[in-house]
């Protein structure tokens, strides 16, 4: 039977990512700015895009004359690149990799896991992150896989930049999803995909941008940083960074808005975000997440949400 072609793509993250925020969508949702609804907003900008459920939602629900997309993580924006000019290609790689892979009893699976990562760690070396280079496609593919059938479902290095996630034991792990992987293709093609830091995205604000920021979370404890999504980390430093660089978004005029955990769901006299951004709007919501690395304690615990515009009630 001919397969029906969806008119509307529905592009989800296709990859799981520590952080993901396709659970407090709705949150966000009631407050994105309302110039935005009303067409004003002609630029959109993510410097910490990751898994990209908040790109993925406001692309499909709004259009922007400019989309940028940055993130730190040169595996993922390699991902995002390849996504973007080799999609087919990705996509037949992608399929060999999971019928292998099916084909296997679960012990065979996991040598072969094992096989996938550590050809992955040690084709590092040769890999030109700058430019892209045919091998790109293998290794987007193998990221994807071992996205998918790691623990977890985590990205996350050591400090030489390995990936260090063990095998999960999943029965039917989804390794590709052709019409996913077809549809993000689809709505980056008009995304502009950026490798580096968050300061390179300031030279693309004006006063038509709407821009998120969602940088790593300040660990909620000592123990609790096992999100490393490189092998740098991110440090108060970086946060205080942060801050200033949304003051200046703010004063060029851009709407911005950003999310990150609150340290007082720990800590109730912490007020680390709450004296950094005491000039904006500071929210609370709650949100579920994992707090520990075995994934053992998941609790109920609040997100801030800080914008420097007028909410509307929606
Ligand atoms: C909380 S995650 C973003 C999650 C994303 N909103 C989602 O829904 O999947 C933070 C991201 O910031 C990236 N990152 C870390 N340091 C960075 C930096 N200095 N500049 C830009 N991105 C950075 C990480 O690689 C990670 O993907």
């Amino acid at each position: 039977m001919a397969k029906q072609k969806r008119l509307v793509p529905d592009a989800r993250p296709f990859m799981k990512w520590a952080g993901g925020k396709t659970q407090l969508l709705r949150e966000f949702s009631r407050r994105f700015p309302s110039e935005m609804k009303k067409g004003k907003i002609t630029n959109y900008v993510e410097p910490f895009v990751g898994g990209g459920a908040v790109f993925f939602y406001l692309n499909q629900r709004f259009s922007f004359e400019h989309c940028y997309i940055c993130d730190a993580n040169e595996e993922l924006i390699l991902s995002y690149r390849v996504i973007k000019k080799s999609v087919k290609k990705l996509i037949n790689e992608l399929e060999a990799l999971e019928s292998e892979y099916i084909s296997k009893n679960d012990k065979k699976r996991e040598a072969f896991f094992y096989e996938v990562r550590g050809s992955f760690n040690e084709r590092k070396t040769e890999i030109n992150f700058q430019k892209y280079q045919m091998d790109w496609i293998e290794r987007a593919a193998q990221i994807i896989f071992l996205n998918r059938t790691c623990y977890n479902g985590l990205f996350r290095v050591n400090r030489k930049g390995e990936f260090n996630v063990p095998f999960g034991r999943y029965k039917n792990p989804e390794i590709l999803n052709e019409d996913n992987l077809n549809d993000v293709a689809t709505l980056l093609k008009t995304t502009q995909i950026i490798l580096g830091d968050f300061t390179k995205c300031r030279r693309l604000i004006n006063k038509k941008t709407f821009i998120y920021l969602d940088p790593p979370y300040r660990p909620l404890s000592e123990t609790a940083s096992f999100t490393n999504y490189s092998k740098n980390g991110f440090t108060d430093n970086d946060q205080i960074r942060l801050a200033k660089f949304y003051q200046d978004l703010d004063a060029i005029g851009a709407k911005v808005m950003l999310s990150n955990s609150d340290p007082r769901n720990e800590n109730p006299s912490d007020t680390f975000f709450d004296d950094l951004y005491s000039n904006y709007r500071i929210e609370r919501v709650p949100a579920k997440r994992i707090i520990n690395c075995n994934g053992a304690r998941r609790g109920e615990i609040n997100e801030l949400i800080i914008t420097n515009y007028r909410l509307t009630k929606t």
